[in-house]
């Protein structure tokens, strides 16, 4: 009958190899420590590089459990400050974008550069002598490092370079980046879709099973749009995601990274996508550009891909359709979703005009997507509080997964791969010593 959680906080019994137990969704204690053994040991996605473009911009974030600013020093220079006065605690940065030369602490009033270093003390003359500024400067996440404009941090010391933990990733992240023809992408800091549900923040994944069950009515309208170009949307329903498991195929890569990889399925519809893309003036010039920048055959694919690599990076980030996805838990049963869209540089205004409105069409706040998936999450959630059978299934395809050129391991979309590579990745890092 019931399973509880194992004496002495191992986790380790939690994880089958098809199957987890409900409580790693509901358990309070288990959250606290995923804060500290994931979100405070991996690598997280902090912010694009386009959201600071000049000195002085900041951003607000949230870094596991800490909240941060990151800022652009005069010198160009990124830096992730914890938003915490070093004097008594107050958050010394309240906006939630902007651009300053400093921050000054609402409560006595130290002020902070955009380096985070302590530049100015009220009454300084009642401090000690030994009192050093340059020893009270806003703390700072210790690694940054980032990836085709993608600033990732982490907050342990030491660890492995975001390289290395991004691995055979990093082309399908290109896939994104190379829509545009110069190979750089725009985010906006205030323009975001901010949703929030209740329920677990694992359950934001790559899921292939159940877009032709939550999906179906959105994909229903879809199918009857002449367009889908704008946005790879509209030509993930053209597919039976349980006819074939040659076309489209799910991935798990090491460190809990998972994508939907839509190329094969996508790659026959370059023609069209060309076709409709050439009967306005900016759209011919979108495709002659990508294939100067890319040659033929590379223009072709990107163009079919629509710039969507369908990939979810453990443990915050995702990269879908014609969005940034960023996962930030707030409690085992309350998460935030943060969908930031991506706008294409070096092209014209129309091309990503179309692009924001098939991203509103389907994840905006008045779409249907999104607040479909929120539901079914929320569900769910419920549904896992019931735990007299604790036991969730993630078997689908185990029995098929075969090991890719990229080191992946691939089978069909619908096969539960992804589920399998983030817990098997949660269980390394909630087990180890
Ligand atoms: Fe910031 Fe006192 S808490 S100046």
């Amino acid at each position: 009958m019931t399973t509880r959680i194992p004496t002495g906080r191992d986790y380790s019994a939690l994880v089958q190899e098809d199957r987890v137990h409900s409580a790693i969704f509901t358990d309070e204690q288990i959250f606290q420590d995923e804060m500290e053994r994931i979100f405070h040991t991996t690598w997280l996605f902090a912010l694009h590089e386009s959201e600071i473009p000049n000195a002085g911009d900041f951003k607000r974030l949230q870094i596991g459990r800490y909240p941060v600013i990151a800022t652009r020093d005069e010198q160009g220079e990124i830096h992730l400050l914890i938003n915490r006065c070093r004097h008594r605690g107050a958050q010394v940065c309240e906006s939630s974008h902007g651009n300053t030369r400093r921050f000054q602490c609402w409560y006595h009033g130290w002020t902070y550069d955009t380096r985070g270093d302590l530049v100015g003390l009220t009454g300084p003359e009642a401090y000690d002598k030994d009192f050093k500024c340059d020893a009270h400067g806003l703390t700072r996440i210790p690694r940054v490092e980032s990836y085709r404009g993608f600033v990732f941090a982490s907050v342990a010391r030491e660890g492995m370079s975001l390289s290395d933990y991004l691995g055979s990733t990093k082309p399908y992240i290109d896939i994104m980046v190379d829509a545009s023809p110069i190979g750089e992408l725009q985010v906006k800091p205030g323009v975001v879709n901010r949703t929030r549900y209740r329920g677990n923040w694992k359950q934001v994944g790559m899921d292939g099973y159940h877009p032709h069950y939550v999906h179906m009515s959105v994909f229903k309208i879809f199918s009857k749009r002449e367009s889908t170009t704008g946005s790879a949307v509209g030509a993930l329903h053209l597919e039976d995601p349980f006819a074939d498991v040659s076309k489209s195929r799910t991935r798990g890569f090491p460190h809990g990274h998972a994508c939907l990889d839509f190329r094969e399925q996508r790659r026959p519809h370059a023609d069209a996508s060309i076709e409709e893309l050439r009967r306005s003036e900016e759209g011919a010039r979108y495709v002659d550009d990508m294939i100067s920048a890319y040659g033929e055959e590379r223009a072709r694919d990107l163009i079919a891909w629509h710039g969507d690599p369908h990939l979810g990076l453990f443990p915050n980030l995702q990269l879908i359709h014609d969005h940034v996805r960023v996962v930030i838990p707030i409690s085992p049963g309350e998460t935030e979703v943060l969908m930031y869209p991506v706008f294409l540089k070096g092209v014209g205004p129309s091309i990503n005009e179309k692009r924001l409105r098939a991203h509103e069409a389907f994840y905006g706040p008045a779409a249907a997507g999104s607040p479909d998936d929120a539901e079914i999450f929320e569900r769910t959630q419920r549904g896992l509080l019931a735990d007299a059978d604790p036991w969730v299934q993630l078997g689908r395809g185990i029995h098929r997964e075969e090991v890719d050129e990229d080191g992946s391991v691939a089978s069909c979309i619908s096969d539960e791969i992804t589920q399998r590579a983030q817990m098997q990745e949660w269980k390394k890092l909630m087990t180890r010593g």
